[in-house]
């Protein structure tokens, strides 16, 4: 049993006794309970208190995009959104929340400021990845990143802000879109990532992960 089950086991186990005297906040199953507590109770056990999270298992959320959020808690919800840790983490999360948690939720982690982090990529992969990032690979069709997740990587509304983003969950998504269709909202980026090599993949995400973190 790896860490990230066992703080689920946790989570659960902290919903399961809810206690007397602590109100009934952390029950993901309870319309009443605002997104704010929620993202505090619930949420901060695997993606940080602030949205920040501290293993690279776990996206970060803070200064995420609003409306990205909401699609992707909707997403989740609905079972669109079907790559394996979505499943396994966020499906039984997501099940009975409302939209207007939903929309709490995103507001909460969109507002959080995000942390320096570690650099978790090489020198050599960062610089290669920055390419790749700001010009794309015109060879392969493949466009410049910038052009929809913006030239610092904060992404708009639907798309998403990359930067920052842990390189391992940035790698996960980038196979995920290649190979799967299992984020079907994604399909531009099954496009995009359709010729990417997997040394392209590791490249630019050390690129990303370390551009607001250098
Ligand atoms: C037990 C751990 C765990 C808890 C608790 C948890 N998450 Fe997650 N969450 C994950 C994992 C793992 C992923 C990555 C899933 C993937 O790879 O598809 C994820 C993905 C997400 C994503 C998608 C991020 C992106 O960049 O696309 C959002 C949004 C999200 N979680 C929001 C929440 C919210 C809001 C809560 C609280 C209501 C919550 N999570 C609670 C583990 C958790
Ligand atoms: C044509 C516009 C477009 C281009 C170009 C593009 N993206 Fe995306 N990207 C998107 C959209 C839209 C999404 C959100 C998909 C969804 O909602 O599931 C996304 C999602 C992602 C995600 C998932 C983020 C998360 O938090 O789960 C990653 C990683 C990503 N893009 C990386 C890249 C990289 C790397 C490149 C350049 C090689 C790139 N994108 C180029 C539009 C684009």
């Amino acid at each position: 049993m790896n860490t990230q089950r066992l703080t689920l086991l946790a989570v659960m186990i902290g919903m399961a006794a809810g206690c007397a005297n602590e109100p009934r906040s952390r029950d993901i199953a309870n319309p009443n309970v605002s997104g704010e507590t929620l993202a505090l109770q619930v949420c901060s056990n695997c993606h940080g208190a602030t949205g920040n999270s501290k293993s690279p298992n776990f996206p970060n959320l803070a200064g995420q995009q609003e409306v990205y959020v909401v699609a992707q808690l909707s997403g989740f919800k609905a079972h669109s959104r079907q790559d394996p840790a979505g499943f396994e983490y966020m499906w039984g999360i997501s099940h009975n929340l409302t939209d207007k948690q939903i929309q709490e939720l995103a507001a909460h982690f969109a507002a959080e400021k995000p942390e320096r982090q570690r650099i978790e990529g090489k020198p050599e992969r960062i610089a290669a990845g920055k390419t790749i990032f700001t010009g794309g690979i015109p060879d392969k069709g493949i466009p410049p990143c910038a052009s929809c997740h913006g030239p610092e990587g904060n992404g708009n509304a639907t798309f998403p802000r990359i930067a920052g983003q842990h390189a391992d969950y940035l790698v996960k998504q980038l196979t995920v879109f290649q190979r799967t269709n299992d984020r079907p909202e994604g399909s531009v980026m099954k496009t995009v990532a359709h010729e990417l090599t997997h040394e392209n993949i590791e490249n630019v995400a050390a690129y990303l992960q370390a551009v607001p973190n250098q």
